[in-house]
């Protein structure tokens, strides 16, 4: 079973591709992680796409297409967590997939208005050392602003100032909302109030993704 999140930022992609990935032994492919372990490196690749990523304007298609290509495992069930996100990737990604006979099963759509995912963004905090993502006001930290896990001092991601959300969901809206077209006529679209918490989205992933295993 391989699966697309597809959703604005800060819809909840993230924080339910761990828990899936995690529950469900799936291998949770995010390009935006990726990209963030590269510049936290200052790799060449980190380099290339850090004013894409601190400007909210989406990095170029074959760039993301090579890092994509990298990752793709012939064994197991894949999770893409914010990729494709052009109809130029998605289309890509079809052609790499049918290159090792695989497919993409489901692509869930995560749908929630622009000013939850402002709220929700603007308070995101993410763990430096294990990734895990935490909300000041949703899912707070134990301990002031420390990791649960790891007790590491929590950062607030570069692209999470307002003026850049805003231009991360015009981008949004631009270059990956036609991709909801493009998957709906593939039949394999699937959408989620991604509005409500995070077990209750979670328990209707988990419904719908067994519904396809039975069909
Ligand atoms: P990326 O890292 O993919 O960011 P994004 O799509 O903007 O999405 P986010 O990670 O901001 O949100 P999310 O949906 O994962 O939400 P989360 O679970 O964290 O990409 C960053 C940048 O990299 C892009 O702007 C672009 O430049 C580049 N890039 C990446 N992929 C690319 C590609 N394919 N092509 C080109 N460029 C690419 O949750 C958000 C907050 O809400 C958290 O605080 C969380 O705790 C909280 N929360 C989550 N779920 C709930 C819930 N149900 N109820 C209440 N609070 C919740
Ligand atoms: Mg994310």
């Amino acid at each position: 079973m391989n699966i697309v999140f597809l959703g604005p930022p800060g819809s909840g992609k993230g924080t339910q591709a761990k828990i899936l990935a995690q529950r469900k032994n799936f291998l949770h492919i995010s390009t935006g992680d990726l990209f963030r372990e590269e510049i936290e490196k200052k790799s060449e690749l980190g380099l290339k796409v850090k004013s894409f990523i601190d400007e909210g304007k989406l990095v170029p298609d074959n760039i993301v297409l090579n890092v994509i290509k990298r990752r793709i495992n012939l064994s197991s069930n894949i999770l893409f967590d914010g990729f494709p996100r052009t109809i130029e990737q998605a289309e890509g990604l079809s052609q790499m997939m049918e290159e090792i006979s695989k497919k993409i099963d489901i692509v869930f759509f995560f749908e929630i208005s622009d000013n939850e995912v402002i709220k929700r963004i603007v308070a995101r905090r993410s763990c430096p050392k294990c990734g895990r993502i935490y909300n000041l006001i949703t899912n707070p930290p134990l301990n002031d602003e420390a990791c649960d896990m790891c007790g590491v001092k929590l950062y607030q991601r570069d692209d999470d100032r307002e003026d850049v959300i805003k231009k991360r969901l015009e981008v949004y809206k631009i270059q990956t909302s036609p991709l909801i077209s493009y998957y709906r006529l593939e039949g394999i679209f699937e959408v989620i109030d991604a509005s409500k918490g995070v077990e209750e989205v979670y328990l209707e992933l988990e419904r719908k993704i067994e519904q396809k295993v039975r069909r």
